[in-house]
């Protein structure tokens, strides 16, 4: 089974180098974590002077250290670096740029830089006299030919009283440019994102219960991609067994009943429901306290389950995006499909043949988009996480028509 962790696509490591700046990068932190970006911050030692630990501490949510001596079972001076999508670093003091340039490492910061494969942003910060030092222009001349971002620094005030080119840029200027180079796609940005994924279990009695085969994949695979996008996302996981994502609300539940009443509890928040989970269409009439004698098994009473889609298409807001799923074993999918389609009230429906163990649990699928206007993408087999890209460009689009 695949893991779904990092790299996520937002992950950044912010470096804050000991210039006065450092005070800036608290804005900065924030702003990129409104972008939907999960941020860990690395400052040098002596920044600390500035910012302390506690500030970047209580502003990230995660724990900060400076240097490699400390937490070193998780060998942060590689992992930080390998987890991490983008480095940021900023302020960029003169002292910095120069132990970058020469390959030091001396801190956790530098040593994070040499060992990362992500993209490197560096905000330099300082006096004028300091920036255009030419030791310091050659230092930024060859980090550039080295394919590390500098961006060039603004001019104005600074902290003495000197005027010139130094300053720190502007919060939206800096995220402006990262979110050129990152070619960041956010385009689900603030957008809330209600997900089911895996499949029901309904409990006869202690020990058994009706369930049906799905892994969960595809729909931790649709969580994983609308977060990279941007959106907030809350996934409702029956019995799947992939592990939580970082940065994404996770609600278990086991039946029918119990995802019924999550989903009716969290869609009027929601911008869209994308319905992934296989819903047990039936449960046991009556459960049984006591493990049901193997003399007694012969026949299981059944009450049909709710509709659970079926019946929050019914109460949706017109803005409101819906994507329901179905898997079938007839040959003839797309009339099946279309039927289904009009009679669960959703805009798409992402119908595939599963008959032979085909899709369940698999990494690829394959099968037909409809949409409530009669349109039907077909999709040749792809890998559930290319699907759920392809999902969410459709939810996007309708989005934007939704007027919300
Ligand atoms: O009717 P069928 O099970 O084929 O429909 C599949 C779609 O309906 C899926 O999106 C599934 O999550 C949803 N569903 C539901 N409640 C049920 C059965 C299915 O929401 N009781």
């Amino acid at each position: 089974m695949r893991e779904i962790t990092f790299p996520r696509g937002r992950e950044i490591v912010l470096g804050v180098g000991a210039g006065i700046a450092a005070y800036k990068s608290c804005d900065l932190l924030r702003r990129l974590q409104d972008h939907g970006f999960l941020v860990t911050v690395i400052p040098t030692p002596s920044s600390l002077n500035f910012v302390g630990k506690a500030t970047w501490e209580a502003l990230s949510g995660r724990k900060v250290n400076t240097d490699v001596w400390e937490n070193i079972p998780a060998v942060p001076h590689v992992s930080l670096g390998a987890k991490a999508d983008f480095l940021i670093i900023a302020p960029a003091t003169a002292d910095l740029i120069a132990r970058i340039a020469a390959g030091r490492a001396d801190d956790l910061l530098t040593n994070t830089v040499l060992t990362t494969l992500a993209p490197i942003i560096l905000v330099p910060a300082m006096h004028p006299q300091m920036w255009q030092n030419q030791a310091t222009a050659a230092n930024v001349a060859l980090l550039r030919s080295r394919g590390i971002h500098v961006l060039e620094p603004a001019v104005g005030r600074l902290t003495g009283d000197d005027i010139g080119i130094g300053r720190f840029p502007e919060t939206s200027e800096i995220i402006a440019k990262f979110l050129e180079i990152s070619q960041s796609n956010c385009d689900l940005l603030g957008r809330k994102i209600l997900i089911t994924a895996g499949g029901t279990r309904e409990a006869i009695d202690p020990v058994r219960y009706i369930g049906n085969r799905s892994s969960g994949k595809q729909g931790y695979a649709l969580a994983f991609a609308a977060a990279k996008r941007g959106a907030i996302v809350e996934l409702i996981a029956a019995n799947s067994t992939i592990p939580d994502i970082e940065g994404i609300t996770t609600i278990h539940v086991e039946s029918a009943d119990e995802l019924d009443l999550v989903v009716r509890d969290r869609f009027p928040e929601a911008d869209a429901l994308l319905m992934c989970a296989a819903v047990a269409d039936a449960k046991p009439n009556q459960y049984s306290d006591s493990k049901i004698k193997k003399s007694a098994l012969s026949q299981i009473e059944l009450t049909t389950n709710p509709d659970i889609l079926a019946n929050i298409a019914k109460k949706r807001r017109s803005n409101q995006v819906l994507l329901g799923f179905a898997a079938e074993t007839d040959s003839d999918l797309l009339t099946f499909g279309k039927a289904k389609l009009l009679a669960k009230g959703v805009d798409f429906l992402y119908v595939n043949q599963v008959s032979q163990g085909a899709i369940f649990g698999s990494d690829l699928t394959s099968g037909y988009i409809l949409d409530r206007e009669g349109g039907a993408a077909k999709v040749e087999e792809v890998s559930k996480d290319t699907l759920s890209e392809i999902l969410l460009d459709n939810v996007v689009e309708r989005l934007r028509y939704a007027n919300v």
